[in-house]
This record gives C-alpha cells, structure tokens and sequence, in this order.
C-alpha cells in the first residue's frame, strides 16, 4: 500500500482524509479513500481541546486500533497512517520507542511524524514506514497559517523536504505553503506530496473529515471545502427520536417483543 503511492505521483491525484473511529473507517475505504490519515487533529474535533497539544500516544493509539478494526470491516482498502503526537518524536531515540510502540499496539504500516529528516530516518531504517511533514507544523508551531512566505523560510522548508525524501520518507504532508513553493517541491521530489492548503499542484489532497462534513464548526480555515452538512442530518435524527419519545411514539410495537 505504501508503494501504492508512490506508483500513483504522476498518475492520478491521491485522496487523503482523516479518520478517527471505527464506524467512519468502515466508510472511507469504500468511497474511494486512498490513505486514512488517524491525526492528532483528533485533539480538537474529537476530544474538544483548542489544540493538538493535549494528545498524548495512549490516544493515538487508542484510535488508530479503532480505525484499524474498521477499515478491516471495509470491502475496499485504504492505507492508515498514524500521526505520532507532540513529544514523541522530539530526539531520535524517542522517536524509535514510541513509534515501535504504535506499530506493536496497532499493527499499523505506516506513521506520520512532524519531526526533522534525522528523526524520521532512525524511524524508517528500523524498518517503519515514515509519512513526512513540513511546512505548517502544528505541534510545534509558533502561530498558525501560512508558512514559507518569506524567501529564506520558502528555502528552508524546500530543503527539509528534501531532506525527507532522502531519509526515506515514502510521502511527504506539506501544510499551509504558498501554491508556488508546493507545486516546485512536488515537482522536485519523487514521492508523493500530499497537500492541505498547499494549493492545487500537489500529489494528492487531505482534509479532515469533520470540516468536509460541516461535523466541526469552532473555526474553519480558508482551504476547507464542506461537502456536506452532517450536523444536519444529526439534529434532524435527534430532533425525532426526542419527539417521538416524548410523544410516545416509539418504541412502536416492532422495537418490543
Ligand atoms: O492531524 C491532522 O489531521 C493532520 C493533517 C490534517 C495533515 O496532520
């Protein structure tokens, strides 16, 4: 599946979103998903912090079992990629320990680490497959928003990807880099680039689920496109079952024996 990817830069377009739980891992695989990303995002639309700060690797985990089970269950594949959480991957040999412990917990094939090249190589030369991650670094960013305006930090993420490459990252995520910079490092680079609002040229697009799906609605940046309105639905399901109780409506005779 790893390989996958590769085989499709140049191809067609990759599709990429998040997933967090076993019932929406069932469901990505079969509209044609190609990697289910289990993010740390999952801090905000999820767990309800202001940040991914406060995910620790005992969520990640939890959840990437989640969504291991369900996209098991799916009769289409896609490849899940577990995010490694602030503070696991800050020196290589923390780095090694913790990415070891999601793999043996989750039997996941592939991590996503927001770390440097140095960090993802000792990573990948254990023989874990390593998705990279420059631009925007969320984890450790010091505000939010558009990176690599700036000629020197447009370099200076230009040669982290790079670098990445090298270190043997199978795909890189590049977040929040002017459309310029992303289309010249896809072109540059032989593995997929996998982009969120980095623009129409890269290899392939992520988003998170909940934006797509209006689900998440505390903040909403500028590169999100809602496909559908789920809360919707949610309140019209809701609202319902609320009426129908109070009314006495359901349970109906069927929903009893
Ligand atoms: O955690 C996440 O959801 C991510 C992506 C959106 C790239 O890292």
């Amino acid at each position: 599946m790893v390989d996958i990817l590769r085989f499709l830069k140049g191809q067609r377009k990759i599709v990429a979103l998040t997933a967090y739980d076993y019932s929406m891992a069932q469901i990505l695989p079969d509209c044609g998903v190609d990697v289910l990303l289990v993010g740390d995002s999952l801090g905000m639309v999820v767990l309800g912090y202001n940040s991914t700060h406060f995910v620790t690797i005992e969520d990640m985990i939890r959840h990437t079992q989640a969504v291991m089970r369900g996209e098991a269950k799916a009769s289409g594949s896609s490849l899940v990629v577990a995010d490694m959480p602030i503070g696991t991957c800050d020196t290589p040999k923390s780095a090694l320990k913790h990415c070891r412990r999601m793999v043996a917990e989750t039997e996941v094939k592939a991590v996503k680490i927001e770390g440097n090249a140095e960090v993802c190589k000792v990573v990948i030369d254990s023989g874990i497959a390593v998705m990279g991650h420059t631009g925007l670094k969320p984890q450790t960013a010091q505000k939010m928003g558009i990176c690599g305006k700036q000629t020197k930090e447009a370099q200076a993420i230009f040669d982290e990807a790079i670098a990445l490459e090298k270190a043997g990252c199978f795909a890189l995520v590049l977040e929040c880099v002017p459309s310029s910079l992303a289309k010249r490092i896809t072109e540059k680079l032989s593995i997929p680039t996998i982009g969120i609002g980095a623009g129409p040229d890269c290899d392939g697009q992520i988003l998170v689920t909940h934006d797509i799906l209006g689900l998440f609605t505390d903040f909403q940046p500028k590169f999100v496109k809602q496909y559908g309105n789920v809360r919707q639905s949610i309140e019209k399901a809701v609202r319902g079952f609320v009426g129908e109780v109070k009314s006495g409506v359901f349970p109906g005779d069927v929903h009893h024996s």
